[in-house]
């Protein structure tokens, strides 16, 4: 049987994610029902008139820095009801995380309840970081002006390996999953414009394609990244 991974999302901005989350294969997930994805807005964790989510940073400077109580009162509220049978991480999307890898979207798919915090402004009161979150997170060396875009990255990489949401097949032929780049692709038309497709493709002697295709993602990695081959490339 399936099981159903729930991820609730934390933001300032809760409107950010309806076009992305409203199309496409996080569509389908979500409409199959193996993935539930509650968007909360960090205001109505609020208590003041104002519903004020930031202020000033004690000892001065410049900018706002986003306030402590609206994130746990927000994750004391998704938890709410939540056996302790249930997995759960509080992951917050900042600059300063470690980055995402497709290692880490694995390990991710495999737990029950994802709590992801959206940060803004200038940054989070630190207690955020230290009392709340289980772990940080970003997508790259570079500064975003929030969370909301990285959490939809997170999402999205992650929906599409929850059991059921992709045809196993092309989760194992597909790039970093074996450590290896992908092989180049084609489809009709056969000939476009004077570019043609490598004859072997056209085959259908199916042992040749596999080697075939081996060897040019190998090529591929070893040109592009190879990093990623971590000596295990024999030359
Ligand atoms: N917020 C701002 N920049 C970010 C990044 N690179 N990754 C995750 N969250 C962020």
């Amino acid at each position: 049987m399936c099981r159903s991974v729930l991820i609730d999302i934390v933001s300032a901005f809760p409107e950010m994610f309806q076009s992305v989350f409203g199309e496409s294969m996080i569509k389908r997930t979500v409409g199959k029902g193996l993935v539930t994805i509650r968007i909360h807005d960090l205001r109505d964790y609020t208590a003041d008139r104002h519903r004020q989510v930031d202020d000033c940073p004690f000892g001065g400077g410049p900018g706002m820095v986003m306030k402590p109580e609206p994130f746990f009162e927000a994750v004391e509220a998704v938890r709410q009801g939540k056996t302790g049978a249930m997995e759960s991480r509080v992951l917050l999307m900042s600059p300063q995380g470690s980055t995402l890898t497709q290692a880490k979207v694995r390990e991710l798919s495999r737990i029950d309840h994802l709590v992801i915090l959206c940060g803004h402004y200038e940054g989070v009161d630190e207690r955020v970081r230290l009392y709340l979150a289980d772990e940080e997170i970003s997508i790259g060396d570079y500064v975003l002006t929030g969370g909301e875009l990285a959490a939809m990255v997170v999402v999205d990489s992650l929906v599409r390996l929850v059991p059921g949401a992709l045809r196993v097949s092309s989760l194992e032929e597909e790039s970093f999953s074996r450590g290896l780049l992908e092989y180049p692709q084609y489809t009709r038309p056969r000939e476009y414009r004077g570019m043609g497709v490598p004859e072997i493709l056209l085959s259908g002697d199916h042992e040749r394609i596999r080697r075939w295709r081996e060897q040019r993602a190998l090529q591929k990695t070893r040109e592009r990244r190879p990093d990623l081959l971590g000596g295990q490339d024999e030359k």
